[in-house]
C-alpha cells in the first residue's frame, strides 16, 4: 500500500510578523556562468514571500542558501554575491551581502541594518556544519532571528542546519513558494487528471526507483528515456555499447519490467534510439530500431529515436494529466534535443495539466521556448522526487502544524 502524506503547515499568512526579524531559508542554488546567474527561475519564484514579509512589517529579512557543494570549505566562486546582485534587480531594491553565515560580525550586520532590509548570509554550506545539521550552527542562525521561514522546497529532503536543525530553537512556518510546492505536488498525487501520464527521463535510474515504483501503482502510463530506459533495455538483453546505463542494476529493471506487466500502469520503453560515435553536434547518427536494438560498439544512444516521439507525443495528447522529470537525450546538443523537444511540444499542445520538476527540464523548456507552456514547474530536483516517492521531507515536516 502506498503511503500517503500530508502537510497542512502554518505558512507567513497565519503568523505575526510586523517587528519581528525573519530567516527565509530559500533554494538559491542556481546555474552561474562567469560570475553571473545564469538562470534566475528559483530566485524570482522566492519573490513574494520576500515581499510579503516586507509588507506586513517584517523588521529584518535574513535571507538564507546554500550553492553548490562546497563541503564545509569557502569556495569564492560558489559565494552567494552573484545572486545578490540578482536579487536586487528583480527586486528594485537594496540587498545587503554578509560575508560569513553566523557569528558576531553577523549579528552586527542584522542590528545595523535599518528596519525593512533584506540581508543575503553567505552560502550556508560553507560551513561545515550545515550538512552536519550541528546544534552550534542551527543556534547561531536561531539567534539571528525571532522566526524562521522555510521557502527552500529544493532542499526540503535534506536534514541540515538551515532546514531543520535552526527550528528546534525559533518557531518554523512555511513560506508562499513552499505552500505552493507542497498544495500543487501532493494534489497531483491525490486527485490526478487522467490519464495520468508520467514522463521519466535522466542520467540514470538509481535516482528514481523508488518513483518508478510509486509511478507504476498510480499511473496510466510511464514513458521512459536517456538513460534509466537505457538501464531497463540492457536487462532486457538489447546491446546498447557505449552508452549511459547502469549494468548493476540490470536485476532491478528486469523486477520493475515484470511488476509492470501485472500493474495497472503501461510501462514504455523506447522503441528506437538515435546513437552516434560521438557526442558532437554535426557527428553521423544512426537510428537503431528496437528490436534487435544493437548499438555498433563505440556507439552511444544519446536521444529516443522519431517513432519513439511520436508513440510519447499521441500518448501525452490524450493525457489528463502529464508529470515530468528528465531529459529524454541529450538536448544541449543538437541534433540529440529533438525527442527532448517532441515531448516538451506535445506537452505545450495537449490540454492535459502538466508539472515538471528538475533544472534539466528547467533548462530545456527555456532552450525551446516552452517554459510558460507548463502549468506548473517545480522548484524542487531530488526533492519533487522524494515527494513523489510518499517519503517524509524533514525540512517540511519538522515545520508547525496548522491544527
Ligand atoms: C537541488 O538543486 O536539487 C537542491 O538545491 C539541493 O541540492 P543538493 O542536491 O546539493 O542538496
Amino acid at each position: 500500500m502506498v503511503k500517503r502524506l500530508r502537510y497542512d503547515k502554518l505558512t507567513v499568512e497565519q503568523v505575526e510578523l510586523s517587528g519581528k526579524r525573519v530567516l527565509l531559508r530559500v533554494d538559491f542554488n542556481v546555474p552561474l556562468k562567469g560570475g553571473q546567474v545564469a538562470d534566475d527561475t528559483r530566485i524570482r519564484l522566492v519573490l513574494p514571500t520576500i515581499q510579503y514579509l516586507l509588507a506586513r512589517g517584517a523588521s529584518r529579512v535574513i535571507i538564507a542558501s546554500h550553492l553548490g557543494r562546497p563541503g564545509g570549505k569557502v569556495v569564492p566562486e560558489l559565494s552567494l554575491h552573484p545572486v545578490a546582485r540578482r536579487l536586487e534587480t528583480l527586486l528594485g531594491q537594496p540587498v545587503i551581502p554578509v560575508d560569513r553565515v553566523v557569528g558576531p560580525a553577523v549579528k552586527e550586520a542584522v542590528t545595523a541594518a535599518p528596519p525593512g532590509s533584506l540581508l543575503l548570509l553567505e552560502n550556508l554550506r560553507f560551513e561545515a556544519g550545515e550538512e552536519e545539521n550541528s546544534p552550534e550552527l542551527s543556534k547561531g542562525l536561531a539567534e539571528l532571528a525571532d522566526l524562521f521561514v522555510n521557502d527552500a522546497f529544493g532542499a526540503a529532503h535534506r536534514a541540515h542546519a538551515s532546514t531543520v536543525g535552526v527550528a528546534g530553537y525559533i518557531p518554523a512556518v512555511a513560506g508562499l513558494l513552499m505552500e505552493r510546492e507542497v498544495k500543487t505536488l501532493g494534489r497531483c498525487l491525490e486527485n490526478p487528471g487522467r490519464p495520468l501520464v508520467v514522463v521519466l527521463g535522466g542520467a540514470k535510474i538509481s535516482d528514481k526507483l523508488g518513483v518508478v515504483n510509486r509511478f507504476l501503482t498510480m499511473a496510466d502510463y510511464l514513458l521512459t528515456g536517456g538513460g534509466m530506459a537505457n538501464t531497463f533495455l540492457v536487462a532486457l538483453g538489447y546491446e546498447l555499447a557505449a552508452s549511459l546505463a547502469e549494468p548493476d542494476l540490470a536485476a532491478v529493471a528486469r523486477e520493475l519490467w515484470e511488476h509492470s506487466r501485472h500493474s495497472r500502469c503501461r510501462l514504455l520503453l523506447p522503441v528506437d534510439l538515435v546513437a552516434a560515435r560521438e557526442l558532437q553536434s554535426g557527428s553521423p547518427t544512426r537510428v537503431i530500431t528496437i528490436p534487435p536494438g544493437t548499438v555498433p560498439a563505440k556507439w552511444r544512444a544519446l536521444d529516443i529515436g522519431p517513432a519513439t516521439t511520436e508513440e510519447y507525443a499521441s500518448i501525452i495528447a490524450g493525457a489528463g494529466m502529464v508529470i515530468w522529470n528528465g531529459p529524454l537525450g541529450v538536448f544541449e546538443t543538437e541534433p540529440f534535443h529533438r525527442g527532448t523537444e517532441g515531448v516538451a511540444r506535445a506537452i505545450a499542445d495537449s490540454k492535459a495539466y502538466s508539472v515538471v520538476g528538475g533544472g534539466d527540464i528547467v533548462a530545456a523548456l527555456k532552450k525551446f521556448n516552452l517554459s510558460s507552456q507548463v502549468d506548473f514547474t517545480s522548484t524542487g530536483g531530488g526533492a519533487t522526487l522524494k515527494f513523489w516517492e510518499g517519503r517524509e521531507l524533514p525540512g517540511i515536516a519538522i515545520l508547525k502544524d496548522r491544527h
